[in-house]
């Protein structure tokens, strides 16, 4: 072990005198409460070295030991439905409220142990050696272990089923250079270094977010990356909460990164009470949480990004699809503002070191579906929520991501201010890949998504430069093809684009049933212009006694109840049959229907 000699502290960051050699990114522990670093430069023979816990109290003259190897987490089956610190130190299920200095990542637990491989195999790099589960049975479902992905050997021995500490070693292999190697069921990867796969593929799915304006209007591709920039209270969190709760993906990991710390409580004391909808079990079962909230050491919020993105991983190469949120990445970006300042490095824009732009593109680069090293197909979704100062969306942190992410979804201030949620604005937020799920939506029995899509687009761009000429001149002086074109803009937003993540009924919309109300969107749109080509007046058409009932069909009708969607379209025809007739052939009995 190399050691160094503290000379000075500032803050997190602290410079040392080397008595042996050090690499970059090496994993360091400080003082006699062996607080975590990492090596950050070396000059001559002065390291500079950042520190991932509170450095107050700490003197020149204390010694640096390093470890031999880059700052690493153990990954395990044990994470799932725990709570860990910015450095995967589990905050829930220990005896203290705090993570105590100096503390590793993840103590491991017991778990039942079932192997998958015999003495004697040949066991590839990251292939699966045995299932784990959790002893007291009920608990989580069972889970592959993987050898690490630059491990590979014939096995030698292997344990009987049973329980066995994580850490334990479960099964010994002899390596092509004939050492051995240990193996328990999880094992420890550094951080910063993406997890090798077979290869990367191209999607040709969206993520299901179970949110009408994602996926209808802007989807995200299972395994692509999506930014969420939006102002102060304009629903980020919300939002990210609501796709945490309702996507489609196996596992979540939901990164809590220098927000305040009653927003993370929000989150920790919500999620272990929610059911998951698709299996009825908690939903916690399927997530990890990591928590660096603002008043935690902002160098540790710096690396908790490359924590979660790596857990992230780790579930990917087990052959699922994982949905990583990440709340918020200006905070991140801050860290390691704050952080480059202490090194006294040249500050860029927005005071942000010129690294911005290639650690932001090495985060989101690790998204993507993936042919993984023994478990078949495999994703990770980011979702990034972004907070530029003053919503002002030119700024370094919005401007360099939306480079490195395919899917935007601009919350704006006003929809919010109005309590138009989600307050996703849908002229400023675009999906890059879109067409491509168009097969996806026809096997879902949408073959008009595409269409229906941009037909939605048109109108609502439409209707943006309308309201301004109507600002101008008065709506009422609108040609009565221009209000038409008003009223339906109007009903996309109330009817389809206002999603309560509050409501029981509507928080999560099927495709099904999201397909239902486009279709019986497109209907109406189609029938009024019928009808204004017919003769009625754009008020006639406003008035029109299912016009309520449309404008609520999210709220109202539930995803098991698609057929009340042909009855609502059905009294719709009846009722537009209605007002192309001359209003003195009015049939009375079609009016009482109104
Ligand atoms: N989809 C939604 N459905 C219903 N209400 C919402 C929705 N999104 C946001 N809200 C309302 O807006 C409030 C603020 O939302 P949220 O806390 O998510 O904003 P934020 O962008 O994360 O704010 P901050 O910038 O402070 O982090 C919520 O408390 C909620 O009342
Ligand atoms: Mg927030």
């Amino acid at each position: 072990m190399s050691l160094a000699v503290v000379r000075s502290i500032a803050g997190p960051v602290l410079h040392a005198v080397k008595q042996g050699p050090f690499s970059l990114r090496e994993s360091v522990r400080v003082g006699p409460q062996a607080l975590l670093g990492e090596v950050v430069r070396i000059h001559g023979d002065e390291i500079v070295v950042q520190v991932y816990e509170d450095t107050t109290g700490l003197r020149p003259g204390i010694e640096v030991q390093g470890d031999g190897q880059p700052l690493a987490i153990r990954l395990g089956p044990g994470l799932l439905g725990r709570i860990f610190d910015g450095l995967l130190r589990p905050l829930s299920g220990t005896t203290s409220d705090f993570v105590q200095p100096g503390m590793r990542t993840a103590a491991p637990g017991r778990l039942h142990f079932e192997p998958g491989v015999a003495v004697g195999a040949l066991l590839a790099p990251g292939a699966v050696i045995g299932m784990a589960g959790d002893t007291g049975g009920s608990a989580g479902r069972a889970q592959r272990c993987l050898a690490p992905p630059d491990v590979g050997g014939t096995v030698e021995s292997v344990v009987a089923a049973g329980g066995y500490a994580e850490d334990e070693t479960v099964c010994v292999l002899r390596l092509g250079d004939g050492r051995r190697r240990e193996l328990a069921m999880g094992h420890v990867w550094p951080v910063r270094t993406p997890r090798p796969v077979s290869r990367r593929v191209p999607s040709t799915a969206p993520l299901v977010t179970g949110q009408r304006i994602l996926d209808c209007l802007f989807p995200v591709a299972q395994g692509g990356k999506a930014a969420i920039p939006g102002g102060f209270g304009t629903g980020k969190t919300v939002l990210l909460e609501a796709l945490a709760k309702g996507c489609n993906a196996d596992v979540i990991v939901y990164l809590g990164c220098g927000e305040r710390g009653n927003e993370m409580a929000g989150v920790l004391d919500e999620f272990p009470t929610l059911t998951d909808p698709r299996t009825g079990r908690a939903l916690m079962e399927r997530t990890v949480i990591i928590a660096n909230t603002s008043n935690m050491p902002v160098a540790a919020r710096e690396a908790s990004i490359y924590c979660a993105i790596t857990v992230a991983e780790y579930f990917r190469d087990q052959g699922l699809h994982v949905a990583l949120m990440a709340d918020s990445t200006s905070r991140w970006a801050e860290a390691l503002r704050e952080v480059s300042g202490r090194f006294g490095e040249l500050p860029g824009e927005g005071g942000y070191p010129a690294y911005l732009s290639s650690r932001l593109a090495d985060f989101y680069e690790r998204a993507a579906l993936v042919e993984t090293l023994a478990c078949g197909t495999g994703s990770v979704t980011v979702m990034g929520a972004i907070s530029p100062p003053s919503g002002d969306f030119s700024e370094p942190v919005t401007s360099h991501t939306k480079r490195y992410v395919k899917a935007f979804w601009a919350l704006d201030v006003k929809r919010a201010q109005a309590r138009f949620y989600p307050a996703i604005h849908p002229l400023q937020s675009y999906a890059e890949d879109a067409r491509e799920f168009a097969p996806w939506w026809a096997a879902q029995g949408n073959g008009q998504w595409l269409a229906l899509r941009r037909r939605f687009l048109t109108l609502l761009d439409e209707q943006a430069q309308l309201e301004r000429m109507a600002r101008i001149i008065g709506k009422d002086a609108l040609p009565a093809r221009q209000q038409l074109t008003l009223l339906c803009a109007e009903l996309v937003n109330e009817a389809f684009l206002r999603q309560s993540a509050f409501s029981p009924v509507d928080r999560v919309c099927s495709p099904a049933r999201q397909a239902a109300m486009m279709r019986l969107l497109g209907r109406f749109i189609d029938l009024a212009e019928a009808a204004l080509a017919a003769g009625a007046e754009p008020e006639r058409i406003a008035g029109i006694g299912c016009m309520r009932a449309v404008q609520r069909m999210g709220e109202d009708i539930a995803d098991h109840e698609l057929p009340r969607f042909a009855e609502l379209e059905a009294r719709m025809e009846r009722e537009f049959a209605q007002i192309a007739k001359p209003p003195d052939t009015l049939d009375t009995h079609d009016a009482a229907h109104g």
